[in-house]
């Protein structure tokens, strides 16, 4: 007898093996929601994840409905991004109760909620499954989640697509961020012009940090030496990566970013806060709306 005919006698049925390992491994005994034996303070995350996009969310309501104050001389609230009132004015004349975010919001909301950073901390956050690891999982939410095969979680599946809408949003921000130096008495850079500066970068740097992007720089290369288009995508692919290690932080920070640029731009659109700007050639400058 060969010693793999040996090992193989010895082994016991299959269906003894199952009933010994859910037997005694502890990973598989029942928890009920938020078991652990976890010391350190795992549950900081998820609290602190939701208190930030309830809060968020609740700001973005509000300020979409408004229809007012999200534009003051060079500066367009990024909820408003792009302007359509500015391209379609005859449409927004005749539907004055129409707000344009309405009809913009929707890109980022969508490219945002399928992120595959926003998934996880959609999951663990707010479906709880699990919240954290080695921490009892919602049993309800788990039994409801068939993976991403079926609506609603099959829409994240199309993030790939909201991906090349979200390069149309930067390309907007890019050019409120050169209009935010033209103010009307000259060229300058004031307070609103680092405001939309920051929130343009952060969006930059979060939208180019996509896992979609890198798939599509070189996801699916097999050789990446084979021609130098090979190895220039494998460079850049390189590259991307080391950017998307951060993807997570780009999301808060961007979203940070927006928050604060609209609360700006309405704080000063409705004369509540003053724009300090340095015009060149004619220095400083407090409210020059
Ligand atoms: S994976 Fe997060 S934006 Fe694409």
């Amino acid at each position: 007898m060969s010693s793999s005919q040996t090992s193989a006698s010895s082994l016991p049925p299959l269906s003894e093996v199952k009933t010994a390992s859910l037997n005694t491994s502890p990973a598989l005994q029942v928890s009920t929601l938020g078991s652990t034996e976890r010391p350190d303070a795992w549950w900081i995350e998820p609290v602190l994840s939701v208190a930030a996009l309830l809060g968020f969310s609740v700001y973005v309501t509000w300020a979409v409905s408004q229809n007012a104050n999200y534009h003051i001389g060079p500066f367009l609230s990024p909820l408003y991004s792009p302007n359509l009132q500015e391209y379609f004015p005859k449409l927004f004349q005749a539907l004055p109760w129409l707000s344009p975010a309405y009809l913009v919001l929707w890109v980022p909301l969508l490219f945002r909620g399928t992120c595959y950073y926003a998934r996880r901390v959609a999951y663990r956050s707010f479906l709880m499954t699990p919240s954290a690891c080695a921490v009892g999982p919602s049993e309800t939410a788990s039994a409801l989640y068939e993976g991403e095969t079926k609506f609603p979680f099959a829409v994240m599946n199309l993030h790939r697509y909201f991906f090349y809408l979200a390069l149309v949003l930067v390309f907007f921000h890019w050019k409120h961020l050169v209009d935010a130096f033209f103010y009307p008495q000259g060229v300058g850079v004031g307070i609103g012009t680092l405001v939309v500066g920051i929130d343009t970068v952060f969006l930059t740097l979060y939208v180019f940090s996509c896992h979609s992007w890198r798939h599509l720089l070189a996801g699916k290369l097999d050789c990446f030496t084979c021609s130098a288009v090979d190895k220039m995508r494998h460079g850049a692919y390189k590259r991307q990566s080391k950017l998307n290690e951060s993807h997570g932080h780009y999301f808060w920070f961007s979203l940070a970013a927006v928050w604060f640029a609209d609360v700006y731009i309405r704080q000063v659109a409705s004369g509540n806060w003053h724009d300090t700007v340095y015009l060149f050639g004619q220095g400083l400058t407090t409210n020059p709306f």
